[in-house]
């Protein structure tokens, strides 16, 4: 069986400067996967790549085994991206926009399809609306839509919930839950990193134009363990001693953040704070999530091979 995506030393240049810096990725059939990183890491630029619309500077893409470049019309049929941008041609219906789409796929009677995506996506009462008359969050529900119209086994979200509410993120995850459960392969880029952990199996982190971690979630957010205690005091000050382990600034409210690497450390920490005469006014404890790791990550300076990356 053919990897969903294949991505191959894919390095991309825009002027002197470099987007993608040698991306290797396999994305295997059924797999729920996230691209994560920060704001100009490289993530729109990959998938521009995958979907055929940007070319790579050297290095090779593959969706369902198609070369995007010179297969491109095999690798773009089993592919639906929800683009981050939104564009639409104002003039259409919202129906009309999925015909369209369905057409440019060749897909002449595909209504029954459309009906059931817009029920899906909560859509079906704008479905005769004309698209500049939508909202920015039903605008983005129609890109999602056409994404889906020729029923690709890939599809690849690009924050597919930026500016969209609370009803409509949880009905869209109800939506591409269920098209996974079906078999789609899911790929994922989002900021919201809680929606990540929650939904994603597998995860790489993209840093600079570079993967800088590439692991199951589980294993990610394993990997550094522990928590944090959040405490607000009183009495005295934090000791010194306890400096390095203070995560982040200080809260409005006076709560400070101490990081512990496993709950064993708790005890002492707490016994230090009694010793130097800080009563604690309030605590809190989390574990360690996602953001803490990709904060923890994206701090780390890249070094080149030596990643942390490891196979699923
Ligand atoms: N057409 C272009 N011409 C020049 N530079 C570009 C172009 N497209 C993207 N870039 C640059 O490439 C880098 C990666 O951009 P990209 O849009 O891929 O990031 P991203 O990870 O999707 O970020 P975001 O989270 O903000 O969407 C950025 O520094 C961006 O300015
Ligand atoms: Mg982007």
């Amino acid at each position: 069986m053919p990897a969903a995506i294949d991505i191959d030393s894919v390095r991309k240049r825009y002027g002197s400067f470099e987007a993608l810096r040698g991306v290797s990725l396999r994305i295997e059939a059924g797999e729920f996967f996230g691209l994560l990183g920060p704001n100009g890491a490289g993530k729109t630029s990959l998938i521009s790549v995958v979907a055929g619309l940007n070319r790579a500077t050297s290095g090779s893409v593959r969706v369902m085994g198609h070369d995007v470049v010179t297969d491109y019309r095999q690798a773009r049929q089993a592919l639906g991206v929800v683009p981050q941008e939104l564009v639409f041609d104002p003039f259409f219906t919202v129906r009309e926009t999925l015909r369209l789409t369905s057409g440019y796929y060749g897909l002449r009677h595909n209504d029954d399809w459309i009906d059931e995506i817009l029920e899906n996506l909560q859509l079906t009462f704008k479905a005769n609306a004309n698209m500049r008359s939508l909202s920015g969050g039903m605008k983005r529900r129609v890109l999602v839509a056409q994404a889906l119209v020729h029923r690709p086994p890939v599809i690849v979200l690009d924050e597919p919930t930026a500016g969209v509410d609370v009803e409509l993120r949880q009905t869209l995850w109800h939506f591409i839950k269920r098209l996974h459960r079906d078999g789609h392969t899911i790929v994922l880029t989002t900021h919201y990193l809680e929606e990540a952990q929650e939904l994603c199996g597998r995860i790489a982190m993209l840093k600079a134009g570079e993967v800088v971690a590439l692991d199951r979630t589980a294993n990610l957010v394993g990997r550094f363990g522990g928590g944090q205690v959040s405490v607000r005091l009183s009495g005295a000050p934090l000791p010194d001693s306890l400096a390095a382990l203070v995560s982040g600034d200080a809260q409005p409210d006076g709560r400070i953040a101490l990081r512990v690497d496993d709950w064993q450390q708790l005890e002492p920490l707490l016994a230090r704070l009694r010793e130097a005469g800080c009563r604690i006014e309030e605590m809190d404890l989390a574990h360690t999530d996602l953001e803490d790791v990709f904060v923890k990550i994206m701090n780390t300076p890249n070094t080149p091979n030596a990643s942390g990356a490891s196979a699923s």
